[in-house]
């Protein structure tokens, strides 16, 4: 098997793609927490994404990808046989997983495959872990199996109401911390859109919980040359890619945050409509 080869290509939901890469090297080395970023071609955009599952025995990575733009959409297109460009790897801090009692991880669409790993670990140290998992709609729910495994009591929100309580993952959270006996909660831990993020936070200190959340914000090189994921922390800027991606959320400016995912739109999506134009 040559590296970089995907084994895999499967859709789990509505543009939402798992793929299996053989990588043996970052298979061994990659801990819950940290990422790799991948080229689909060699003039292609360098994009982060998060190692859902590892098999070390197998040298198999698996990715959970939503496709969202150009690099994501060529991503979706490949074939078993084909191969990534190159994949480097493990970048970032891996998370920090302790025993911390009860925890609670709140994770919206995507964000899924970033939080799966870390609350497997989690589980393993002897927490208590709790997942809420939530999506527009029933058929863009992902990885549940993997959830009821990883975690203990599992619960789902989507926009809709198609399955799990109406509504969103934070609706679940304010539930579950305000409910009664809800005291024991020492962490919720989130992944996700940043407005979600955000309310996460807010949600937990009112009642006196930390959160601790994996950014996403637009990242390039990965090894903290380029800047581009840039992020306010406690008044003080940091890297994502190298100091990150998991901080403190009551700790991070938010609003600055908000902004910069969304400084490259209109080129996002002029690129994103020329790949469609040329199919
Ligand atoms: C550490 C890290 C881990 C990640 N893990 C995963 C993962 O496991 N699975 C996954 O599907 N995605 C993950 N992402 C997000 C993924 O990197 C972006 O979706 C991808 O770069 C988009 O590339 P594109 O060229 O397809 O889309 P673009 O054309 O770059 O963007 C298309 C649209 O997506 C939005 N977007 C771009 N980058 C991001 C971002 N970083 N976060 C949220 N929205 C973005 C843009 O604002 C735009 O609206 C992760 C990001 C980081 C920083
Ligand atoms: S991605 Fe370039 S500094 Fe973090």
């Amino acid at each position: 098997m040559k590296k970089n080869n995907i084994i895999s290509i499967l859709p789990l939901a509505e543009k939402i793609k798992q793929i299996e890469v053989f990588s043996p090297e970052i298979a061994r080395k990659i801990q819950p927490g940290q990422f790799v970023i991948i080229r689909v071609h060699k003039n292609g955009e360098r994009i982060p994404l998060t190692v859902a599952k590892k098999t070390p025995a197998t040298g198999i990575l698996t990715i959970v990808f939503q496709e969202v733009g150009v690099t994501t959409t060529l991503l979706g297109r490949l074939k078993p046989g084909d191969a990534l460009h190159d994949i480097a790897g493990p970048l970032g801090k891996a998370a920090e997983i302790m025993y911390y009692g009860n925890v609670v991880v709140v994770a919206g669409g995507v964000g899924a495959a970033e939080v799966l790993p870390v609350c497997g670990a989690l589980k393993s140290k002897g927490n208590t872990v709790d997942v809420i998992v939530g999506a527009r709609s029933a058929s863009m729910l992902i990885l549940l199996d993997d959830f009821k495994k990883a975690g203990d009591r599992l619960f789902i929100a989507t926009d809709d109401g198609t399955a799990g309580d109406k509504g969103f993952v934070t609706d679940v959270l304010k539930k579950l911390v305000t409910a009664p006996g809800s005291g024991g909660i020492s962490l919720v831990y989130s992944a996700g859109p940043v407005l979600m993020m955000k309310r996460v936070c807010e949600i937990a200190k009112e009642a006196g919980i930390r959160t601790v959340v994996s950014l996403n914000p637009i990242m390039i090189d990965g090894t903290g040359m380029c800047g581009s994921c840039r992020v306010t922390v406690s008044g003080k800027m940091k890297f994502a890619c190298v100091d990150g991606p998991e901080f403190d959320g009551d700790d991070i400016n938010w609003d600055e945050l908000e902004n910069r995912v969304k400084l490259f739109s209109g080129q996002e999506r002029e690129a994103i409509k020329k790949l469609n134009d040329k199919k």
